[in-house]
C-alpha cells in the first residue's frame, strides 16, 4: 500500500491536546487506521523559521511540523487565509480584507511547506493536501520536481465566479490549484463553482462534469462529503449521558427543555442570527418562556482576526441584552460559553438536548450536524434545526431546514421542534440516521485515495503533449529519499503497469 502523506495547516499533534475543527476530526480517524505521514504547521509561532521539520510519532502516524514566524502567522494564517480567503470562499466578500503583502507571504509559506515536505517524500507516496491555506502547494511541489500523485480537498465552500471576481489574486490561485491531479469538494455546487472559475479565470476546458483539461493535462474533480464515525459517536454519547458532567447539566435545567448550539466562534456560523431567532421565539410564545434554556458553546477561534474579535464583542452584548430583557430572577434564558468543551461532554450534552441548533450562514459541511444526529437516543430523539446553507443539509434533509437570515422562520422552526411529538421525532431521526450510519471518515478517505489513483492512472494513459512533464505515479515505495526527476518511469496504479514516456 502506498504511504499516504496528508498535508494541512492545522495538525492535531498528539502532544498538543484536543482542538475544535472539522478537518482534524475527519482526518484523525482515517490516519489512525491507515497510518502515514502528516505534515503541516506545528501550531507554534517562533521568531526563527526552522530549517527542518520537527518529527513525532504516535501509532502508525508520523507527524512532521514546522513553526511559523510571527510575520507568517499574521500574514499567511490570520490575514490572507482567515481574513481574505475564508470570507471570500464562504460568499461573504464584504468581510474580506485584501493586501498584496499578505498574498506574498501566503505564497512564501506555501513554498516553504513545499521545500520542507519535498525532503521527506518517497517514491510511491500519495500526497493529499487539505484546505484553503494550501491552495498553491500542488504547484509549488511540481515546481520542485515532485511527480507523485497530488490530491487536494477543500473542506469549505467554493464561491461562484461572480463573487470570486472581487479578489485580486484569484486567477493565479485557481491556476495553481489545477496542478493537482484530483480536486475534491464537499458538494456538487462547490465543484460546479470551481469548474466555472477554472474555465473563466484560467482558460481551462471542461470536458465532462468531473474533468477539466488545463495546460495539456487532465484534472479530475469529485464530490466527497466529509463524514463522521457515527456508531462510535453514538456510543460515546450514550455512555456520557450518565456521567457526572452531564448529570450536573441535567440537574441545573430543572426540567426545562435544552436547545444546544456547538460551534467555533466564527462569523460564518450565524451565531448572532441564532440569538435573534431565540429572542423572537421567547417574545412570541409566553408558554415557552421559562420552559426552555439555550446553551450556546461558541469556542474562541482565530482570536487575532479583527472580525472574530468584533463578533465576540457583539455576541457578548447580544447575550447580555437577551438575558437582561427576558430573564427572570429564577430563570436565565441563555448560557453562552466561549471555552472549548471536551468532545465527550459535547456528545453527552447533545443527547440531553431536545433541539440541536446548527444554523451557519454558509458551511462546507458542518460535522456538528452529523454528530447531533449520531448522539440521539433513538427512543426519545431530539430535533435537528439545520441551515439549508450547510453542506450537511444535502444529506440531512429530514431535519427542519431553515434560512438563517429569516429570524421569524427560525423562531417558528424552534417552536415546531420544541412541540414536536415523539412519533415525528422518531421518524425524522430514523431518516437522518440512515443518511450517516454506513459512512465514516475512513470510507471517505479511501474513496478519495482510490479516485486519486484512478485519476493519475488515466492521466498517465493520455497522449503526452510536447513540453508537458510526465507524472510518476505509484511506484513501489522505497526507503531511499525521493529522486526528484521528471524522467520516464514504469509505474503501477490500480494494478496495471503503465509506461510513461
Ligand atoms: P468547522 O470545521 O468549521 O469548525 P465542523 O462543524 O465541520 O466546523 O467541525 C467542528 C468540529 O469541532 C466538530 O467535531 C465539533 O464537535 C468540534 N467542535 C466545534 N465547536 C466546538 C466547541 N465549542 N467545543 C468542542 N468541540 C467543538
Ligand atoms: O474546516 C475548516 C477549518 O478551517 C479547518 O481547516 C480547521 O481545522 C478548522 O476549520 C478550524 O480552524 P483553525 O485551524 O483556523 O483553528
Amino acid at each position: 500500500m502506498n504511504r499516504l502523506v496528508v498535508v494541512s495547516n492545522r495538525v492535531p499533534l498528539p502532544s498538543a491536546g484536543q482542538q475544535a475543527g472539522g478537518l482534524a476530526v475527519a482526518l484523525d480517524g482515517l490516519m489512525e487506521k491507515r497510518g502515514g505521514l502528516w505534515f503541516g504547521w506545528s501550531g507554534i509561532v517562533s521568531p526563527e523559521a526552522a530549517t527542518e521539520p520537527k518529527v513525532e510519532s504516535a501509532g502508525a502516524v508520523d507527524y512532521a511540523t514546522i513553526d511559523l514566524t510571527p510575520e507568517e502567522h499574521t500574514r499567511y494564517y490570520n490575514n490572507f487565509s482567515n481574513g481574505m480567503l475564508w470570507p471570500l470562499l464562504h460568499t461573504m466578500p464584504e468581510m474580506m480584507k485584501f493586501d498584496r503583502r499578505d498574498a506574498k507571504v501566503y505564497r512564501a509559506v506555501n513554498d516553504r511547506f513545499a521545500m520542507q515536505l519535498a525532503t521527506l517524500l518517497q517514491p510511491g507516496d500519495l500526497i493529499w493536501v487539505h484546505d484553503f491555506h494550501l491552495i498553491p502547494l500542488a504547484a509549488a511541489l511540481r515546481a520542485r520536481g515532485v511527480t507523485n500523485p497530488i490530491g487536494f480537498f477543500l473542506h469549505i465552500p467554493f464561491a461562484s465566479p461572480d463573487v470570486l471576481g472581487a479578489a485580486p489574486e484569484v486567477a493565479s490561485l485557481v491556476r495553481d490549484l489545477l496542478a493537482a491531479d484530483l480536486i475534491g469538494f464537499q458538494t456538487d455546487n462547490d465543484m460546479g463553482n470551481f469548474a466555472a472559475a477554472a474555465v473563466s479565470f484560467a482558460g481551462a476546458t471542461r470536458t465532462s462534469p468531473t474533468t477539466l483539461m488545463y495546460a495539456g493535462r487532465r484534472v479530475r474533480l469529485g464530490v466527497f462529503p466529509v463524514e463522521i464515525e457515527a456508531h462510535s459517536f453514538a456510543r460515546m454519547a450514550a455512555e456520557m449521558e450518565q456521567s457526572e458532567v452531564c448529570q450536573r447539566l441535567k440537574t441545573s435545567l430543572l426540567g426545562k427543555k435544552l436547545i444546544l448550539g456547538v460551534d467555533r466562534l466564527d462569523p460564518t456560523k450565524g451565531l448572532m442570527q441564532r440569538l435573534w431567532a431565540y429572542r423572537r421565539l421567547l417574545e412570541k410564545h409566553d408558554d415557552i418562556r421559562r420552559n426552555v434554556t439555550l446553551l450556546q458553546i461558541a469556542a474562541t477561534s482565530r482570536k487575532e482576526v479583527v472580525s472574530y474579535k468584533e463578533l465576540r464583542d457583539d455576541l457578548d452584548h447580544e447575550a447580555g441584552g437577551l438575558n437582561a430583557d427576558l430573564g427572570e430572577p429564577d430563570w436565565v434564558p441563555l448560557r453562552l460559553l466561549s471555552r472549548p468543551t471536551v468532545r465527550q461532554a459535547v456528545a453527552g450534552y447533545m443527547r440531553l438536548s431536545r433541539v440541536g441548533l446548527v444554523t451557519p450562514l454558509r458551511d462546507g459541511m458542518n460535522l456538528v450536524a452529523k454528530e447531533y444526529v449520531a448522539a440521539q437516543n433513538p427512543a426519545d430523539p431530539g430535533v435537528l434545526v439545520l441551515s439549508r446553507f450547510a453542506g450537511a443539509a444535502r444529506q440531512l434533509d429530514a431535519a427542519l431546514l431553515v434560512n438563517p437570515h429569516d429570524t421569524d422562520a427560525m423562531a417558528d422552526a424552534l417552536d415546531q421542534a420544541l412541540r414536536m411529538g415523539l412519533a415525528e421525532r422518531q421518524s425524522r431521526w430514523r431518516s437522518l440516521w440512515e443518511a450517516i450510519e454506513h459512512r465514516s471518515p475512513v470510507v471517505w478517505g479511501r474513496s478519495f485515495v482510490a479516485s486519486l489513483l484512478r485519476a493519475t492512472a488515466a492521466t498517465a494513459r493520455m497522449p503526452r503533449q510536447p513540453g508537458v512533464p510526465a507524472l510518476a505515479i505509484d511506484r513501489p515505495a522505497a526507503a531511499a529519499p525521493v529522486r526528484l526527476t521528471r524522467e520516464p518511469a514504469e509505474l503501477t496504479a490500480t494494478g496495471e503497469k503503465i509506461r510513461l514516456n
